[in-house]
């Protein structure tokens, strides 16, 4: 089958996109992306001569690019990676994401309704659930925890995950929806907490720690996101949706001490920040349906995932200097300049 794959220059997506290329020989994965500042089009150029693989330039919210690529490529299945993807950047500057997250989304299914598809799987994230009290370790996010979100990002992740559920409704599109915890692995964008941390740490620069550091996350290797991906779109009935999640709680300040302590860094480093407005106390998630119903369950402990990722930074520096020697370096002091 052809799948066309969104967002396949960022991180989760170029994972998938070489996951899928490995897993399913026979499959073509065509890789529709904007190329945006978290985009790169180097991470892609292991699989850039794959005659199964093609990579086509373009925003999920131009209509006419779409149909030309579905026109071109009669994709069978949709997989939407592209989103504007960090929360920070969406308390400075919603637009682009109500934009890209809701508006693009749109403007996908309506392609994918025109052409034909047998499935359209939307990738969004357990921030559309709000967060959870520190205090309650007995609470998870379930399929059925109502959406309740905080920040621009999760606001407009949730607005378009409501959409796909009325395409589904109104005009029968087979759909799927995925919502996953924070995930780490290699090529993740350096503005994220566990790249950031990593590059600061290496370049012995303060690492910024947001309040008291206390903020719980449920880290997933990003390996085991791909795989349940790969399940729903082959498994599951159309109109579900899924959790994914690793039960891996961690918080961050926790986060950041292991990477010191793996670089052999001292923790002098560590520079507590002004807190990120709306900052979402804790995520986790009940992967129990997924697991019921499909068998997916997390292959990489955290253990393990943490040093295969500090080693693949360590053994991949250029391709991370070069992002933050560009324009990476307004956005750094736009975002952590005026932070005391
Ligand atoms: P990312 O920011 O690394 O990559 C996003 C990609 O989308 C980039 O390649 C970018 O160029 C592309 N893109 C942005 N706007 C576009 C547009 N208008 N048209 C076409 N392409 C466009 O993001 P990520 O961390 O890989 O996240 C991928 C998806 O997974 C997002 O939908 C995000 O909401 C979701 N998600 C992420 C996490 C996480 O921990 N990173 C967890 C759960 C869900
Ligand atoms: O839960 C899934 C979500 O995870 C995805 O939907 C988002 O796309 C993804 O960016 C991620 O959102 P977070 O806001 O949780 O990730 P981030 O890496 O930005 O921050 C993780 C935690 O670390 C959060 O509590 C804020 C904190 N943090 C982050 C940065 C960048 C810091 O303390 N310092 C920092 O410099």
């Amino acid at each position: 089958m052809t799948v066309l794959v969104t967002g396949g220059a960022g991180f989760i997506g170029s994972n998938f996109v070489f996951y899928m290329l490995d897993a399913h020989s026979d499959d073509r994965i065509v890789c529709v992306d904007a190329l945006t500042y978290a985009g790169n089009l180097e991470t892609l150029s292991p699989v850039m001569d794959n005659p199964a693989f093609r990579f086509v330039k373009a925003d999920i919210t131009d209509r006419a690019a779409m149909e030309k690529v579905f026109e071109e490529e009669k994709p069978d299945v949709v997989v939407n990676f592209a989103a504007e993807s960090h929360v920070d950047r969406s308390i400075e500057d919603p637009g682009v994401f109500l934009n890209t997250n809701i508006i693009g989304t749109a403007v996908l299914m309506d392609t994918c309704r025109k052409y034909g598809i047998s499935r359209f799987h939307q990738v969004s994230t357990d921030e559309v659930y709000g967060d959870l009290p520190l205090d309650r370790p007995d609470l998870f996010f379930t399929e059925e925890t109502p959406i309740h979100t905080s920040s621009p990002y999760s606001s407009s992740k949730a607005s378009a995950d409501l959409l796909v559920m009325a395409y589904h409704r109104t005009y029968g599109l087979p759909v799927t929806i995925s919502r996953c915890s924070n995930n780490y692995g290699p090529y993740q964008f350096p503005e994220k907490l566990i790249p950031l941390m990593i590059a600061n740490a290496l370049n012995d620069k303060p690492l910024p720690v947001y309040g008291k550091g206390e903020n719980v996350r449920d880290w997933l290797y990003v390996e085991d996101h791909c795989k349940a991906i790969d399940l729903i779109l082959r498994h599951a009935p159309v109109g579900e949706t899924y959790n994914i999640g690793g039960h891996n709680e961690m918080r961050n300040i926790d986060i950041v001490r292991l990477i010191l302590q793996r670089l052999g860094k001292d923790e002098s480093l560590i520079t507590y920040v002004t807190d990120r407005k709306g900052h979402d106390l804790r995520y986790a998630i009940d992967p129990t349906k997924i697991h019921k119903d499909l068998g997916w369950l997390p292959e990489t402990k955290f253990a393990d995932g943490i040093v295969k990722t500090i080693d693949w930074y360590l053994s991949h520096r250029e391709w991370w200097e070069n992002i933050i020697s560009g324009d990476y370096q307004n956005y750094y002091r736009k975002m952590y300049g005026s932070r005391s």
